[in-house]
């Protein structure tokens, strides 16, 4: 008989067929550093014979082909998560491990357990269903066992295990363990768990982990892989509302328009009524169009592309819901947040808000309160440094379809991203919209804009000096307002030391302070362009950000950048106001160039050499830039003056 015959093709087969259809629980492991995690996982990983191991950390794009046959599915799927989060450049330190029972396939997320790892663990937590936290038996609940049950309710993880692991240690006391479970469910008390599992065992000696082992007669619950085979975590999206945020629109020809995404929560067939969230539109189902052939039905955790039975407006980003179930539309919310960057949060600057398949550019307007993850106290706070979590509103430049995240988590989880460096530095929870602008609408002007600068006879323009106190800014900025003013040029000047003196006099110089000045000016500017004029500004706007913020509240060409390319040494060697020294001695603290940072334009209009030339001669300059680009109107004011 060859290898072949021998084998049993219809067990195999059958085999196959199981595995492709076993349900897959993502989970996390968390806990203090010496809880015994790796030993936890380790003990995992052997006891259930695991087909494969990997750290996808350094998972490369080829190692799909390492998977056995019925793995490559679920191998990629890994892939992919990880490849998400490297495009958002979150460096993880969190290892994903694969492994799979009879009954089910699992990924665990091993988080490390120090504090300054709590961005990690919330990197492993929002893509989870369950957490398994651990804790020694010999010391009970700790310090970081709050801090992560508490992030783990957060991020919306609802199955938790509390793991009394070491057991073997505490001579495998039933006293030890009631009274770890006691202490935990009094902390733990309002975090909306919907299961919640505690289970002595022996990471080192299996008791409890896969087997139930002779030592603990006096428990008669699950082991850890048994109620991790059998905890139900499915059907809790499937009873909710159904959602379906639109990841593209799927358009091959004009006989086909379909809206394809993955279905966030509830079910739809074909005929039931769907609503666009934000514009209120509705139709019907008319199929649910996927690779293999129209469905029935579809449900949570389905991709599918969606057609309707007539043509309403839905693009990338929209959200398709029940009608008698809507999320929240509102251009503001109030979150919980962590901060996961290095640099703190401002108030005041704009990131980009990715919910769902929506990209949003937003700010937080206020940070109404951090939260010390320790003692769940309330703390006032002005920014937010890594790993801080806080309760915060945020206002967005557009309205968008949301739901609480305590209801929905796919609707209701965004992330923040860095406008600059394209980095992901914070994670959200949305805890309900705030409606305060929507009794407020734009009072229609009847003498516009361009009305007010036809009669002025002049393109409205900012022109944004930024450089280094003591660059030359500010004489620079009066010479060619003087010049403008002579050529009767209807202008304004705001600077930086006149506008702190009134508007911003509540203002200092940390660096939250400078992001909040920049963001005043940059709005009073808008209305002086508003009004007709040419604007002088003259601040150090020490940051990319707001200086970017500013151009975007404008419109194209009503921005021109204007670098005044002192370097330190030579500012400082002015010193016009005798700062310089005074800084250097300690005197004057967040001393932009000495004590606080300033970052050059990238790609500004213009920029001033203001060692080559005189401040006359770049005034000239910016005149002649000005007058050439046509903002006095067309032809040159000056004949054929040039520079
Ligand atoms: S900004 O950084 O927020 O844009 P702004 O232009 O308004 O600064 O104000 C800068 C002026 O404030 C400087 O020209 C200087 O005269 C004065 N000043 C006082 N303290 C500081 C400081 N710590 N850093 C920079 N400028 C300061």
């Amino acid at each position: 008989m060859s290898a072949l015959e021998s084998l049993d093709v219809s067990a195999f087969t059958e085999y196959l067929a199981r595995h492709e259809k076993k349900s897959l629980l993502r989970f996390l492991t968390c806990g203090s550093v010496d809880d015994g995690k790796s030993t936890l996982i380790g003990r995992l990983l052997y006891d259930t014979k695991l087909l494969f191991e990997d750290q996808l950390a350094s998972l490369e794009k080829d190692s799909k082909k390492h998977g056995t046959v019925g793995e490559d599915i679920d191998f990629a799927l890994l892939v992919d998560g990880l490849e998400a989060e490297r495009e958002q450049g979150i460096t993880i330190d969190v290892a994903y491990r694969f492994f799979a029972t009879d009954k089910r396939k699992f990924i665990v997320a091993d988080t490390p357990g120090h504090e300054q790892y709590t961005r990690n663990m919330a990197t492993g937590a929002s893509n989870s269903d369950l957490a398994v936290i651990l804790v020694d038996s010999r010391y009970g609940i700790l310090t970081q066992t709050r801090r992560h049950s508490f992030i783990a309710s957060l991020l919306g993880i609802r199955h938790v295990v509390l793991a009394v692991n070491k057991i073997d240690l505490a001579g495998y006391s039933e006293d030890v363990f009631n009274r770890i479970v006691a202490e935990y469910k009094a902390f733990a008390a309002d975090f909306g768990f919907h299961t919640f599992q505690p289970i002595p065992l022996s990471a080192r000696f299996g008791d409890n982990v896969l087997e139930r082992g002779p030592n603990m007669p006096w428990y008669t619950g699950p082991t850890l892989v048994e109620h991790l085979e059998t905890v139900d975590i499915e059907q809790d999206l499937v009873a909710k509302p159904f959602r379906m945020p639109v990841q593209w629109v799927n358009r091959p020809n004009l006989d086909f328009r379909g809206f394809s995404g993955t279905i966030a929560s509830g079910l739809v067939r074909p005929g039931d009524a769907v609503v666009v969230a934000k514009s209120g539109r509705s139709s019907t189902v008319k199929a649910i169009v996927t690779h293999n052939g129209d469905l029935p039905e579809a449900g949570a955790g389905e991709a599918v592309t969606i057609t309707l039975n007539d043509e309403i407006d839905i693009s990338r980003g929209d959200v398709l819901t029940a009608p008698d179930n809507r999320p929240e539309v509102s251009d503001q919310f109030a979150a919980h947040l962590i901060w996961m960057a290095d640099e703190p949060l401002y108030p005041g600057r704009p990131y980009l808000i990715k919910l769902g398949t929506k990209l949003v550019p937003g700010q937080v307007t206020e940070i109404k309160h951090k939260i010390d993850v320790n003692t769940f106290s309330e703390l006032a706070a002005k920014t937010l440094a890594l790993n801080e979590v806080a309760v915060v509103n945020f206002a967005l430049s557009e309205a968008i379809a949301f739901d609480p995240y305590c209801e929905h988590h796919d609707t209701g989880a965004f992330i923040v991203i860095d406008r600059i460096s394209n980095l992901t530095v914070g994670a959200g929870m949305v805890d309900f919209g705030l409606r305060r602008a929507s009794n407020i609408h734009w009072q229609a002007l009847d003498v516009t804009k361009e009305s007010r600068a036809a009669a002025k006879q002049q393109k409205p323009v900012v022109l944004w000096f930024t450089g280094l106190s003591g660059s030359g800014k500010s004489t620079i900025a009066n010479l060619v307002e003087r010049r403008l003013h002579s050529l009767d040029r209807h202008t304004f000047t705001l600077d930086g030391d006149n506008v702190r003196h009134g508007l911003n006099k509540d203002l200092g110089f940390s660096d939250a302070d400078r992001v909040e000045n920049i963001r005043r000016v940059a709005e009073t500017a808008k209305l002086f362009v508003d009004a007709g004029l040419i604007v002088l500004v003259s601040f150090i706007s020490p940051f990319r950000s707001e200086r970017q913020l500013a151009r975007e509240l404008l419109e194209d060409g009503e921005f021109v950048e204007i670098f005044v390319n002192t370097p330190l040494d030579v500012a400082e060697a002015r010193d016009p106001k005798g700062l310089y020294k005074k800084a250097r001695e300690g005197k004057i603290q967040n001393f932009t160039g000495i004590s606080s940072p300033y970052e050059a334009p990238e790609n500004p209009e213009l920029t001033l050499d203001t060692t080559a030339y005189t401040s006359e001669e770049l005034a000239d300059q910016i005149v002649a830039w000005l007058d050439k680009r046509e903002y006095f109107g067309a032809g040159s004011i000056f004949g054929d003056y040039s520079i």
